[in-house]
């Protein structure tokens, strides 16, 4: 039987570029494919962003492929309602996925696209291994009319077992990223991760979050694994994007201990391009290579779409985010076309 793999469109350009990823997974491999409301259109139609049943038909399938969630409809600073990212959040946590990796490879054909110099792009070829299910994002909130907090609180096993993860995948070196300086949590981090270096051939270095940000940019090619907490994770996996040209070319495959993965591009839903066909697809068709390799174990089948989109890249295919012309489906054909 066909491995089973929950669509979740979600808002804005996410249903553009899903269309794409199922065309090009098409030529590669035969896939069962069932489509559920989430973020932002699951607000709409159920009041909420992620219905229990949705995360129940997640659970039961091989992997989740998502596009993006939000948009100016849904955006409210009123804590009392329903927010889209409210149901990604609810997925990480309800399918355990704590190891979010997000690969920086720049292509030698997209160098000039990047707003970082060529000299210092080259030979960049990164893993942002962000812990996906802890800290501040799932901390406790308070909120009056006058204050508010977040809290952020890691565990010695949610550090550990993220640890491992970023060792396992290292090639040169682990860079720990951490605000150690100032943060208690982060004081916890890298003592367990200092503790866990010997059990790997790894060398493990620290870096503080700010210097972390400003080395991600002035030499992005010294970089291998970046391993980081939650919210620092989101931030430097923004900036590292940019490495690429744009963020538009991003994938990002999110794992837990066995259950299904969840797939999805790095950027937003974009609502200012919604609509207009000029959405990249790019970085959704490459979280459905991630989806094959890490989610399927299909390695060749994830590799020639890979290898697709990269031929289409070198060949002159450019989306306006990249400072070309090419539309979705121009950008998809590209890809079908060299696969
Ligand atoms: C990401 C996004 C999400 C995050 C938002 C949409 C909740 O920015 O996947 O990086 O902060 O994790
Ligand atoms: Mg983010």
């Amino acid at each position: 039987m066909a491995p089973k793999i929950i669509l979740l469109p979600g808002d804005g350009i996410g249903p553009e570029i899903t269309g794409p990823a199922v065309e090009v997974l098409g030529a590669v491999t035969r896939l069962e494919y069932e489509e559920h409301l989430f973020g932002g259109a699951s607000i709409d139609a159920h009041g909420t962003a992620l219905t229990e049943e949705t995360l129940e038909a997640c659970r039961r399938a091989d992997a989740v492929l998502l596009a993006a969630v939000g948009g100016p409809k849904w955006d409210t600073t009123d804590p009392t309602k329903p927010r889209p990212e409210q149901g990604l959040l609810g997925l990480r946590k309800g399918l355990g996925l704590y190891a979010n990796l997000r690969p920086v490879r720049p292509l030698p054909a997209l160098y000039d696209a990047s707003p970082l110099k060529r000299e210092r792009i080259e030979g960049t070829d990164l893993l942002v291994v962000r812990e996906l299910t802890g800290g501040i994002y799932f901390g406790e909130r308070t909120r009056t009319a006058d204050s508010a907090s977040d809290t952020c609180v890691y565990t010695r096993a949610e550090i550990e077992r993220i640890a491992r993860v970023a060792f396992a995948a290292a090639r040169r070196r682990v860079t720990s990223v951490d605000k150690a300086n100032v943060l208690e949590t982060s004081r916890l981090w890298r003592e367990v991760v200092s503790g866990l270096a010997a059990d790997y051939d790894v060398p493990l270095d620290h870096l503080l979050v700010d210097n972390a940000a400003m080395q991600l940019v002035a030499n992005p090619s010294d970089f291998d694994v970046i391993l980081t907490e939650n919210m620092f994770g989101d931030i430097l996996s923004d900036e590292a994007a940019m490495i690429t040209g744009s963020i538009g070319m991003l994938p990002s495959a999110s794992l837990g201990s066995g259950g299904p993965g969840l797939f999805e591009p790095v950027h937003g839903s974009a609502p200012d391009i919604a609509g207009t066909g000029a959405a990249n697809p790019l970085a959704m068709i490459l979280s459905a290579a991630l989806m094959l390799r890490h989610g399927l174990a299909l390695e060749s089948e994830a590799a020639a779409i890979e290898s697709a989109v990269d031929r289409a890249l070198s060949d002159g295919l450019r989306t306006s985010d990249l400072g070309g012309t090419a539309s979705t489906r121009d950008a998809t054909d590209a890809v079908l076309q060299q696969l």
